[in-house]
Parts: structure tokens; C-alpha cells; sequence
């Protein structure tokens, strides 16, 4: 048997200096009620095939302290729009019309390197903010980080309200999305992203 294709917590380099991941709004659309299905593949809901609209994107990464000591345990959530840029959520607009093959919101256990994965969307714009995944890290039942993902050349990260971060900020809030081949054979996109807590 082949290794899956996709991320390993290997890939990923711990730069020389760590700083811890600066917090973002948590913004509107946090589910009310959160998914049966809530696991790590968002593409796949209550099982079954991918019927989702819009570019397949896995992305993982490490949690880590600032000293760069791994975070084991905890509990990270994604939650975001569809491929048609529509949020499920009874205040969000057109939700009506959301994809119901996408399961938007999902939940990664990070393990004893702390890598964490998801296979989702690329989400794609909505009311003219740069593309984004928020985020949410709870250990022992705490929450300790909520946090927006965004991508690196994004044109809106300029002008953007919420993610008006300049330098060491503003690339632990971006990650790189590439062309590639998800561990599930879908092709789409592949990210790595390093999000960083204070000890
Ligand atoms: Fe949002």
C-alpha cells in the first residue's frame, strides 16, 4: 500500500523565531449548532462521495508554542463558506442556498507532533473580504486562540479591515496554496500553515 499523497508534519519548518499567531474577530457565522458529521473532510458529509461545488483544498499544519514545543490534544475547528461563497448560518445571506454536500464546519485532533489536516473548499470571496477560513483552538475544553487563515496574494488582504496586519503578523495569519493532489486523489490545492500559541 502507497502512502497518501499530501501534507506530513515533516514538511513543515519551524522558522528560527516564533511568535504567537495573532487573534481575528471571530466574525458572525460560528455554527449555532455544529454538524453531526464534523470531521476533518469537509468535501464529505455523513459519508459518501464528493458532490461538493467549487476547488478541493487541503490544508494542515503544525501547532506549536512559541518555543516551538508541539501542542498535542487540542481541538482545532474550521469553519467557512462554500464554493459559492455562502456560509451556513440562519443570519448569513442566501444561506438557503448553501451546497449541501459541504459539511462547513469540520474538527482536527492535533497529534503528538501537533499536525493538524482538513480536506475543504478553497473559499472563495464573499462580501469583498480576501479569502479566508476562521479557526478556533480549544485545549482541555478551553479556548485559547480564535483566529482567521488567509492566502498569500490574496488582492483584497490590503484593504481588508479584520486582517490589517503588516510583516511577522501578517504571515502567520496567510498561508500558500499550491496546485497539487490531495491525499484523497482529488486534484485542488495544498497549503501548509504554522499556527503559533504563547507558551
Ligand atoms: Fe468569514
Amino acid at each position: 500500500m502507497t502512502a497518501p499523497a499530501g501534507p506530513a508534519a515533516e514538511d513543515i519548518t519551524l522558522p528560527g523565531v516564533l511568535s504567537a499567531s495573532p487573534r481575528q474577530a471571530e466574525g458572525p457565522y460560528y455554527p449555532v449548532a455544529k454538524p453531526a458529521d464534523r470531521d476533518n473532510n469537509l468535501l464529505v458529509v455523513d459519508g459518501g462521495e464528493p458532490t461538493t461545488i467549487g476547488t478541493p483544498l487541503e490544508i494542515s499544519g503544525l501547532l506549536v508554542y512559541d518555543d516551538g514545543t508541539p501542542v498535542a490534544g487540542a481541538t482545532m475547528e474550521i469553519w467557512q463558506v462554500d464554493g459559492q461563497g455562502i456560509y451556513d448560518h440562519p443570519n448569513a445571506p442566501d444561506t438557503d442556498d448553501r451546497d449541501l454536500g459541504f459539511q462547513f464546519y469540520g474538527e482536527s485532533v492535533t497529534n503528538g507532533d501537533g499536525f493538524w489536516t482538513f480536506i475543504t473548499l478553497d473559499p472563495v470571496l464573499y462580501e469583498s473580504r480576501p479569502r479566508h477560513i476562521h479557526t478556533k483552538i480549544t485545549i482541555d475544553g478551553v479556548e485559547v486562540l480564535t483566529t482567521q487563515i488567509y492566502f498569500d496574494g490574496d488582492p483584497l488582504l490590503a484593504d481588508d479591515g479584520l486582517a490589517a496586519a503588516t510583516g511577522d503578523e501578517l504571515t502567520l495569519l496567510t498561508t500558500k496554496a499550491v496546485p497539487g493532489t490531495l491525499s484523497n486523489g482529488l486534484e485542488g490545492l495544498v497549503a501548509l500553515h504554522l499556527i503559533v500559541l504563547p507558551l
